[in-house]
């Protein structure tokens, strides 16, 4: 048996999530971290250290730029501040690499939009970009995925979705670029909500409407809000609604609940919390994920890292084999589409139309402290 070559990895942006990628990195058999890029030379000089003593592969080598990166780096992983994202994976892929950008995919329609474009065009000469979200491949969220797509909920009526969490004001001190509009892109919503958007966008289909209120109510020396809720309308006819905030303390649990006419899916910090399926009110978590996936069962210690390696190794596999990725630019886009869109309802008071956002018909140059798109 023949075993396929290892792909080289460079990460970009070696912060705390660029570490954690790098440890995921580590876990995923066929990928190799074998170069990493900083601005700031030290932060990346740490991360490679770190590789060296701590992830059992050889010390990968320190970059300025992604224009120097060696020929054999066949995958960039940005992991830079928000507002950064585009432009750089637009660079990556400029130099005929592969990319996996973090969440969001930026903080711009416009820009978000230009790299549909390229991404798409990058695909026809066999490069792929994958935007992480690694709660996608959670086996309770894919449960609720898998029930409300085959028709076990019956009709999807509803989903309530909620992230009430607190970060501390040293939290929002401690880069300068968080709670910015410029790069954050936004605060609760933007920045710790958006994973949970993606489900349920990937849970309910297409939204066709929302409406939104921010406020700013917990934090200081941040230009974005810690509070958003919203209700969403979709084109199923579901209703839902979201609820993200940083103002929470201390820290309750992410729930995302999904409710049919024949059944309901919940999850619950990343874990299942009911699973009703077919009309049939019993509780099928136990068939339908193992221990340890369920609400309540106890967490491993490296859950963040499993999360990036599970998506890691949907990635490895799209390169390898020329498939696509299973989360790619377009999902990101709707997903920021309505982050942005709240932004929008929020500022003007209105109702807003997410074909609206997605055109650039609706004018991001309405958010109140947002600036253009
Ligand atoms: N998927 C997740 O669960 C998750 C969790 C945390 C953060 N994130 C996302 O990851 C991104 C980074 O967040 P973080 O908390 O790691 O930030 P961070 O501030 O800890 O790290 C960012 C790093 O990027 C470097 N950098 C900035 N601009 C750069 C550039 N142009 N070129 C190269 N390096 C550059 C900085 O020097 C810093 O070392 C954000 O977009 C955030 O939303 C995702």
């Amino acid at each position: 048996m023949t075993s396929s070559p290892v792909l080289d990895v460079a990460v970009v942006g070696c912060g705390i999530i660029g570490v954690n990628h790098a440890r995921a990195i580590a876990r995923t058999p066929g990928l190799r971290l074998a170069a990493v890029v900083d601005d700031v030379p030290e932060a990346a000089q740490s991360l490679a250290d770190l590789a060296a003593a701590e992830l059992g592969t050889p010390r990968p080598a320190v970059h300025p730029d992604i224009e120097s990166l060696p020929d054999g780096i066949r995958i960039v992983a940005i992991c830079t501040p928000s507002g950064t994202h585009v432009e750089l994976a637009e660079r990556a892929l400029a130099t005929g690499r592969h990319v996996v950008l973090e969440k969001p995919l930026d903080v711009s329609m416009d820009r978000g939009r230009r790299l549909a474009a390229i991404a798409e065009d990058a695909a026809t000469r066999g490069l792929s970009v994958s935007v992480i979200s690694q709660h996608r491949y959670d086996p309770g969220a894919m449960a609720v995925a898998d029930a409300a797509h085959s028709g076990r909920f019956g009709r999807v009526t509803s989903a309530v979705a909620s992230v009430p969490w607190w970060r501390t004001q040293e939290y929002y001190d401690s880069g300068a670029w968080r709670g910015t509009w410029e790069l954050d892109g936004g605060g609760a919503l933007m920045n710790q909500g958006v994973h949970t958007v993606d489900l349920l966008l990937w849970y309910l289909g297409t939204p066709v409407e929302l409406y939104a209120q921010t406020a700013l109510l917990a934090h200081d020396r941040v230009e974005v809000e810690d509070v958003a809720v919203a209700t969403l309308r979709f084109e199923s006819g579901a209703l839902a609604v979201l609820h993200a905030t940083t103002a929470a303390n201390p820290d309750q649990k992410v729930r995302l609940a999904v409710y049919g006419s024949a059944g309901s899916g919940i999850v619950e910090s990343d874990q299942l919390a009911l699973l009703a399926v077919d009309g049939d009110p019993a509780d099928r978590r136990a068939e339908a994920v193992p221990e340890g996936h369920r609400f309540g069962d106890p967490k491993p210690g490296d859950d963040f890292i499993l999360g990036h390696a599970r998506q890691y190794a949907d990635i490895a596999e799209a390169v390898t084999t020329g498939r696509a990725p299973k989360v790619g630019v377009p999902e990101a886009l709707l997903a920021l589409a309505v982050v942005r869109g709240v932004y929008v309802s929020a500022s003007t008071g209105a109702p807003v139309r997410i074909a609206d956002v997605l055109d650039g018909s609706a004018s991001d140059a309405a958010v109140r402290t947002g600036g253009a798109a």
